[in-house]
């Protein structure tokens, strides 16, 4: 049995109701996490709660919860559900409306709703064991707003079908000006000589909690080199690797783009690297 957190209260997935007047329903009017826990411990607790409030703020949901609370509830989920490796979602929606009406509606009280799902086991750092990803690429054609968490995903759903559609594990979006922006569900690297090359923070992209952490890492515990700059379509198709992360995929090597192979067409060895050190220190957030 499922148990989730609605409103308050812990029970059944089949007890938890919300009204169709819910605006996180009507509107996709809502933010949202997803936070990984192996073995019960949450990785990452303390930036992801971080980045849910900004994220509220960002689009003037009066809701804040401090850490304690919401450790308690991640905790409580991790214990009343069963398995190894989770996810535990969170989302706060700007609650139930007596219309459906476009204006942030007053004196509505936040819907909150969190649950636990069973996510794939901590990547080990072995080229043998790892999964490697063949992705599609496509324009990104989504909002100008990546940077917010936002639960509205119908952009990010029709991308990553695109590719899902095509046999592949993920599909990585360039903009415009055919310049790397993101995968649908994670962020995405390339690695050139030895230098790991990852788009920098802005409108286009979502700031990922495993983003900052293996920054974070690389910086402090190895001398990888880390650029946080454009990444051009050419750059992509010429790389010697490619990466995704995501709080559920942590780095995820990709080999093939639209069928081509990346580099030798073989997991690499800054994969390598890099998924030995966050390995190593993803507790320590
Ligand atoms: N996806 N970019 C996008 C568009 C994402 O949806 C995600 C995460 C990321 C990576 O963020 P993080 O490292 O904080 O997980 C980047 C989540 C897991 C999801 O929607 O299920």
């Amino acid at each position: 049995m499922t148990t989730v957190f609605l409103n308050d209260a812990f029970m059944p997935m089949e007890d938890a109701k919300i009204s169709p007047m819910d605006r996180g329903f009507l509107f996709g009017d809502g933010i949202y996490e997803v936070i990984p826990a192996y073995n019960g411990k949450l990785v990452g607790f303390a930036p992801h709660i971080d980045r849910m409030n900004e994220g509220l703020a960002l689009v003037g949901i009066e809701f804040k919860w401090d850490v304690v609370k919401w450790r308690a509830v991640c905790e409580s989920l991790i214990e009343k559900n069963e398995g190894d490796n989770l996810g535990i979602y969170l989302h706060v929606s700007r609650g139930t409306d007596s219309k459906r009406f476009h204006a942030y509606p007053e004196n509505v009280p936040a819907t909150v709703f969190a649950y636990a799902f069973e996510i794939p086991p901590a990547n080990v750092p072995d080229k043998i064991q790892a999964k490697s990803y063949k992705v599609a690429t496509t324009e990104d054609l989504r909002w100008q707003r990546c940077n917010i968490k936002s639960t509205a995903l119908l952009g990010n759903v029709m991308h990553f079908q695109h590719g899902f559609e095509r046999g592949y594990n993920e599909t990585i979006l360039f903009n415009k000006n055919n310049e790397m922006t993101e995968g649908s569900a994670c962020n995405a690297y390339i690695v050139k000589d030895g230098v790991i090359i990852t788009p920098p923070l802005d409108n286009q992209i979502l700031p990922g909690i495993t983003r900052l952490m293996l920054l974070d890492i690389l910086t402090k515990h190895s001398d990888i080199k880390v650029e946080e700059r454009i990444v051009t379509m050419d750059e992509v198709f010429s790389a010697d690797e490619v990466w995704l992360t995501s709080s559920s995929k942590e780095i995820a090597p990709v080999v093939q783009i639209d069928g081509k192979p990346v580099g030798n067409g073989e997991i690499g060895d800054v994969w390598l690297a890099a998924q030995t050190l966050y390995t190593a220190h993803k507790t320590e957030y």
